[in-house]
């Protein structure tokens, strides 16, 4: 895998969480501290730090956060016992779990490490032990977190043409989505360092432009030829450009194989069979929720009018006018060609070969 030549979109620092502000891209490389369960929850609701892998491993550093908060509130309402440690630590980490409702990654990385402290505190273990483990297990979730994009790069790239490949993506699906080299886009940097030639095309994504202005800056900054297109514009793309593939990312997948991903995607899934393109959806383990049976379980965020009827400030929408603004929309298993896992390529039918990859 090449070393991506841009800054690393969290990084923990002891006390703090520093993201790298995906509000501001492209225009400006800011970073911003997290020091708190209620920053770390406002930048996860602002898209500051977004993809679901990335929010998961951020919400891992954030359950330190709610240890280390948890602590200091209880040791203030009396003595030296932190008596109400786990009531506070728990109402952090629901909050945290809380902050976005679609991408599971989020909610299984805080049960993930809330198991972990409260395992030590029913065992009696002291809080410094606790903050301590949860360091550990945070860092084990974004180490694997890199790993398993390593490893979906490598696998999914066996699903691309060798010597030159033409993809369309959507969204951000990349090193600024994971604590890593990305889900999709980890599968063109795969592809890149075997020494194919691409060319990508990146959905502008609408309404907040994380194909546009997080994508298009991750590929250019990696060398690999990008064109940004207007949502709209994929349908005669694919007629005219006959892409070897569509690729994205997920942010929840259900036992079945549908497909939870940033709005747009599904249309883009039904363009593709209808042009004969591939259509791969590039996801880790953490991003699958096997207890829901199928797509039409998966919580779908929606977010504020003003993203669509006001983007930066401009009136785009007439205040007696509606505004409808799901984040995300469902694509049924059925058009998916692949789902590209670290653990391989899974093909239909979805319900047996998740299950039996998930489970090995
Ligand atoms: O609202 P966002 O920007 O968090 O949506 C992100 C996506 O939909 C990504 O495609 C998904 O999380 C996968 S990221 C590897």
């Amino acid at each position: 895998m090449p070393s991506l030549r841009f800054p690393p979109t969290l990084a923990w620092h002891g006390t703090l969480l520093r993201l790298l502000d995906q509000t501001k891209l492209p225009a400006e490389e800011a970073y911003l501290d997290v020091e708190n369960v209620a920053a770390l929850c406002d930048a996860i609701k602002r898209l500051v730090v977004r993809g679901a892998p990335a929010i998961g491993c951020a919400a891992a550093y954030g359950v330190l956060l709610a240890a280390r908060e948890a602590r200091k509130g209880a040791e203030g309402c009396g003595g030296s016992q932190p008596v109400n440690w786990a009531e506070r630590f728990n109402t952090l980490c629901e909050q945290l779990a809380d902050s976005r409702p679609t991408a599971v990654n989020l909610r299984w990385a805080v049960e993930r490490c809330r198991a972990t402290a409260l395992a030590l505190h029913k065992a009696g273990k002291p809080i410094d032990l606790i903050e301590a483990a949860l360091e550990t297990e945070a860092q084990a979730i974004h180490g694997e977190d890199r790993a398993m994009c390593d490893a979906i790069g490598t696998h999914g790239a066996s699903l691309l043409p060798a010597e030159r490949a033409t993809v369309m993506t959507h969204c951000n699906a990349g090193a600024l989505a994971t604590g890593g080299s990305g889900t999709a886009l980890a599968v063109l940097y795969a592809a890149q360092a075997r020494g194919t030639k691409l060319a990508v095309f990146a959905d502008e994504t609408r309404p907040l432009l994380q194909g546009a202005r997080l994508t298009a800056w991750e590929l250019a900054h990696a060398g690999i030829d990008v064109t940004v297109i207007c949502d709209n514009m994929a349908a005669s793309v694919m007629r005219a450009r006959k892409p070897d593939a569509v690729i994205v990312g997920a942010d929840r997948i259900a036992a079945n194989g549908d497909t939870a991903n940033k709005i747009g995607t599904y249309g883009l899934a039904i363009l593709a069979q209808h042009h004969g393109v591939p259509f791969y959806v590039a996801a880790p383990s953490s991003t699958f929720d096997l207890k829901l049976a199928d797509g039409s379980q998966i919580p779908i965020e929606e977010r504020a009018r003003a993203e669509i009827s006001q983007p930066q400030g401009t009136l785009n929408v007439p205040p007696n006018a509606k505004v409808f603004n799901p984040a995300f929309d469902v694509t049924p298993a059925a058009l998916i060609a692949a789902l590209v896992t670290e653990k391989g390529v899974l093909r239909p039918p979805y319900r047996e070969s998740i299950a039996k990859a998930l489970s090995a």
